[in-house]
């Protein structure tokens, strides 16, 4: 099927960087959160990014204003009527995810795909909540979106042949290269990265290293653009901690449990850089 119309719900960090990729790539987008408010914040973040781009001569300024023009701030999702595609990039929580993809189903037409961005809750438990299972994909893009090339598709038990082909072809065409992984906890990246972060969190609970010291050892030591704290301030605390108790609550292995120290940032409300603090301060 050909995609020409994409719905996001999320406009914040991921889903904001979604609609941004997708709009260059031509594709006309709505996007959607809580209320149209939020949707437009979402919208004058990316105007930021892209009025940036054009000061630093990495874009010009029709490429800024051809990419604006297809994006759309809508009141709800309900709007998403005539959407061929709607990507969910909502928090990570379960049951959150499970509400908006029954609304989702509703408000979609028959024919759409439905994709999430979650980073490691199942698939195949997604698309059982709607009426199309068939139609629901995994499609996991990495922070920031609009820098890094990778996105993972994901394969639930009723994922047909179609709506795959159809989903790695959009990815593409926004100038992603796919990988494509098993429905399990965390996927490919974040089985890896979760405990990377996770053993970092501890190693500064247990007085190694400065969260600086900790950072600079893995940045030089393993040529890591940026170290595992400052990555996870990047993500969200929160976030990293959802992903890390879907690691250790659905795979049962003590080794996934996550860090009391991550637990703690997180009960304190230092998520990272969107609340300006988190391992580092902002
Ligand atoms: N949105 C859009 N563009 C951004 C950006 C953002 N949030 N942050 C940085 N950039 C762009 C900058 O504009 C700049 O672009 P130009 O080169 O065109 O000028 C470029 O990225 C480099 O930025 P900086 O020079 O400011 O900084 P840097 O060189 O230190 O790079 C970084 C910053 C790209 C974040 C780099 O440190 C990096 O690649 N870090 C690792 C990121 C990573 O591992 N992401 C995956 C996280 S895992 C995940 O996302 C999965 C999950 O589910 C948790």
């Amino acid at each position: 099927m050909a995609i020409r119309k994409i719905g996001v719900l999320g406009t914040g960090q991921m889903g904001g960087g979604i609609c941004q990729v997708a709009a260059a790539a031509g594709y006309e987008v709505l996007m959607a959160d809580i209320n149209i408010d939020i949707a437009k914040k979402g919208l004058d973040a990316i105007k930021k990014r892209l009025d940036g781009a054009v000061a630093k001569g990495k874009m010009d300024a029709g490429a800024r204003d051809a990419t604006l023009a297809k994006l759309v701030p809508v009141e709800s999702m309900a709007a998403f009527k005539d959407v061929d595609l709607a990507v969910e990039a909502a928090t990570e929580n379960m049951a959150l995810k499970l509400d908006l993809f029954k609304k989702m189903d509703a408000a979609c037409p028959d024919t759409a795909i439905l994709a999430t961005n979650t980073s490691s809750i199942s698939i195949t438990y997604i698309a059982a909540a709607t009426k199309r299972p068939e139609k629901v994909v995994g499609m996991h893009f990495m922070n920031p979106v609009p820098v890094m090339k990778l996105v993972e598709i994901i394969r639930g038990l009723a994922t047909d042949d179609a709506t795959y082909e159809a989903t790695i072809e959009a990815a593409r065409k926004m100038g992603k290269t796919c990988v494509t992984a098993k429905d399990a906890p965390g996927f490919i990246v974040n089985r890896i990265l979760l405990p990377l972060i996770n053993e970092a969190v501890f190693t500064l609970q247990e007085g190694l290293g400065t969260p600086e010291d900790i950072d600079e050892a893995i940045k030089l030591g393993l040529n890591h653009p940026m170290g595992p704290l400052a990555l996870a301030d990047l993500i969200g605390l929160d976030t990293c901690l959802a992903i890390a108790e879907v690691l250790h609550t659905k795979l049962g292995e003590d080794k996934y449990r996550p860090c009391p120290l991550l637990r703690k940032y997180v009960d304190a409300g230092w998520l990272g850089k969107k609340t300006g603090r988190g391992f580092y301060k902002y």
